[in-house]
């Protein structure tokens, strides 16, 4: 079996789930259940014995040399992680606990649990560290994209955590000789993902009449992969990556964020027009820019795609209408999300 940290929040789900689709080999799930972690992503696997969850924290040292000994995982598959960068500017504590701290107990505890492997289970072990292309900074408009070998420019307090964390994990391999796949992925979007980022933001903001709040000028770019190739990428890492390499993920999807909301409008406007026949880029307003944005983010994922065959299976255009489509067929699964803790965070962060 594998273990996989976090497999409550919108990646970690997902991956579970396409997991499941294409193996029998069961997964336990750790998961601490913050505001981001939802066991409603989960509900289809609620009668199927190969998905075990635990609640747990990854920084809980006694529970995870428990569970590695009891369950004796041939793989680690850590997503476990504070993920917003807006929550890490008004509060980056839980940052440095979690993606700090925590990966760091978490990297003792597979260290103690490796060490007593032997033969083939002690060859074929692996700890596969998911992270972000945010660790590289930020590009200019003309600047190649990051490859594995740009250096490391984190600039929010979401990002230098993520850095800390590629970091140790490193460490471990260099050190300890720890077995450590590490892949820094570009924007995901696609189903669960948690409307507290721009994409399902703007779509369930624009369903609800709300505003659709652009930051600045709306022209900083994101390259945006669908989040079922990023599960398939991990999957492929996992099966064939090499230990203490590190691999970039991304869809050359490179796009404004202005452009992104427009097509969510756009296709809103075809699937569920509005009741007065306006487009919904009526609700689009810009509002003070996020303290420190980064400018451009890009991936240059040939390293992946050349030494480990993988590829993305969706298009920007394909990806999108999938995402809003689920959107608009899950409106219970948004409006459990929309409990207290989350208006209280819109009220924070959108209230002026
Ligand atoms: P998310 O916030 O939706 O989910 C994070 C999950 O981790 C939640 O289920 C939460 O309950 C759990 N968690 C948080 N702290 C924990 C702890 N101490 N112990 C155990 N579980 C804990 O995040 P996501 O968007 O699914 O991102 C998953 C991983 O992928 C993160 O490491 C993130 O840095 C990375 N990543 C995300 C993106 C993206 O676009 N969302 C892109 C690249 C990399
Ligand atoms: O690049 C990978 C990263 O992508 C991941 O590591 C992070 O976990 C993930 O949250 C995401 O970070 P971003 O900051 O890029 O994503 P977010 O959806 O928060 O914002 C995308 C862009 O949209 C960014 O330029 C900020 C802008 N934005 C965001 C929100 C929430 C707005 O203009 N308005 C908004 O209300």
């Amino acid at each position: 079996m594998i273990l996989v940290t976090g497999g409550a929040g919108f990646i970690g789900a997902n991956f579970v789930l396409d997991w499941l689709a294409a193996h029998d080999e069961p997964v336990l799930n750790l998961d601490k259940l913050t505001y981001a972690g939802n066991l409603e992503n989960l509900a289809s696997l609620a009668n199927d014995k190969r998905h075990v969850f635990v609640q747990g924290d990854i920084g809980d040292r006694a529970l995870m040399d428990a569970l590695l000994t009891k369950h004796q995982p041939r793989a680690v598959v850590n997503f476990a992680a504070e993920s917003h960068v807006d929550r890490s500017i008004h509060g980056p504590e839980d940052f440095i606990q979690t993606n700090i701290v925590g990966t760091f107990h978490l990297l003792e505890a597979v260290r103690g649990y490796f060490g007593k492997l032997e033969g083939a289970a002690k060859t074929n072990f692996r700890f596969l560290h998911v992270s972000t292309d945010e660790v590289y900074g930020s590009l200019a408009p003309n600047e190649p994209c990051f490859t594995e070998k740009h250096q490391y420019e984190p600039n929010s307090p979401y990002s230098a955590s993520k850095a800390a964390s590629d970091h140790l994990v490193r460490a471990y391999h260099h050190t300890y000789g720890l077995p450590v796949l590490t892949t820094n992925c570009s924007n995901n979007y696609g189903p669960y993902h948690f409307p507290e980022k721009l994409i399902p933001l703007m779509i369930v903001n624009a369903l609800a009449g709300k505003n659709l709040p652009i930051y600045g000028d709306g022209q900083q770019i994101r390259d945006w992969l669908y989040v079922k190739d990023h599960a398939s990428a991990i999957r492929r890492v996992l099966e064939a990556g090499k230990p203490g390499e590190t691999y970039n993920v991304g869809g050359w999807n490179e796009k404004p964020n202005v452009e992104i909301v427009n097509t969510i409008c756009k296709l809103l406007n075809e699937l569920q027009p509005r009741a007065d026949g306006k487009s919904y880029a009526e609700q689009i307003t810009y509002v003070t820019d996020r303290a420190g944005h980064d400018r451009r983010y890009a991936i240059d994922a040939s390293k992946i795609e050349k030494e480990l065959g993988w590829k993305p299976a969706e298009t920007f255009e394909s990806g999108i209408q999938k995402t809003v489509a689920w959107y608009l067929s899950h409106a219970d699964w948004v409006a459990n999300v929309q409990n207290g803790s989350y208006r209280e965070w819109v009220n924070k962060q959108y209230a002026n």
